[in-house]
């Protein structure tokens, strides 16, 4: 297995850089601020008022399980119940998430966090309202079910990393997947990335980042 380096970003969390995409997992300006602003405001938090009684979450690369961390908090906090599917092909090792300072920032249980890398490809529950599975899928290579998921975490690495993952046959696939008036959000906001979420069929917004990030992306299926 590759070993990847353990970061303190400016936030006070934890990121990682990997050797095998030559970047990091999140910005190095906040790891859990990044995550927040972009995956939980201008996602999650678009959706609060839509009456769902269960939201289905979908993250293209959940890797350090921090996107799924917060969405479970968010879970809890507003008494909405999330099924999240994540897809992670090159899933961090055990000794990895043990290091990961996201249970103590975030003032949770350690062993609720430990649990979200145990088990991969089952189906789990966080919470009584938080169910969740990961599988080893790439995004390439994933049967997405149609018209289901309410929100969309796309969190590859960059288009220079990866450039194979933000075309516009991928974004179709997820697309299909998606409910009408649904959201997708990345951090990405670079031309390739909008001109194949536009050919997919979203209607694109940027919107401010967070800290050390101009703008991100926010897309809408209708
Ligand atoms: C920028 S990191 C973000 C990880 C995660 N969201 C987090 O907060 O830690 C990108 C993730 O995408 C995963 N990944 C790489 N190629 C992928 C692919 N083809 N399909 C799905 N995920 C992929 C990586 O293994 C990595 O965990």
């Amino acid at each position: 297995m590759i070993k990847n380096r353990l970061l303190l970003t400016d936030d006070g969390s934890h990121t990682i850089f990997s050797e095998k995409f030559g970047e990091n997992y999140h910005s190095g300006f906040g790891a859990i601020q990044e995550s927040k602003h972009i995956f939980i405001d201008a996602g999650l938090n678009t959706v609060i008022d839509k009456n769902l009684t269960d939201l289905r979450i979908l993250e293209v690369g959940s890797g350090t399980g921090l996107n799924m961390l917060l969405a479970y908090l968010w879970s809890e906090e507003n008494n909405i119940s999330v099924t999240y599917y994540g897809l992670e092909p090159f899933p961090i090792c055990k000794n990895e998430a043990l290091l990961l300072n996201y249970p103590n920032q975030l003032g949770i249980d350690k062993n609720l966090f430990l649990d979200i890398h145990n088990d991969i490809g089952n189906s789990k529950k966080l919470s009584g309202k938080f169910l969740f599975q990961v599988n080893s899928d790439l995004i390439e290579d994933a049967n997405l079910p149609d018209s289901y998921y309410n929100v969309v975490f796309f969190d590859a690495f960059s288009p220079d990393a990866q450039p194979e993952v933000w075309t516009p046959d991928i974004f179709i696939n997820i697309y299909k997947s998606m409910v009408a008036d649904s959201v997708l959000t990345t951090y990405s906001c670079k031309g390739i990335v909008k001109r194949a979420l536009k050919e997919a069929g979203f209607r694109i917004e940027k919107l401010p980042g967070p800290p050390g990030k101009r703008e991100f992306l926010r897309a809408w299926k209708l």
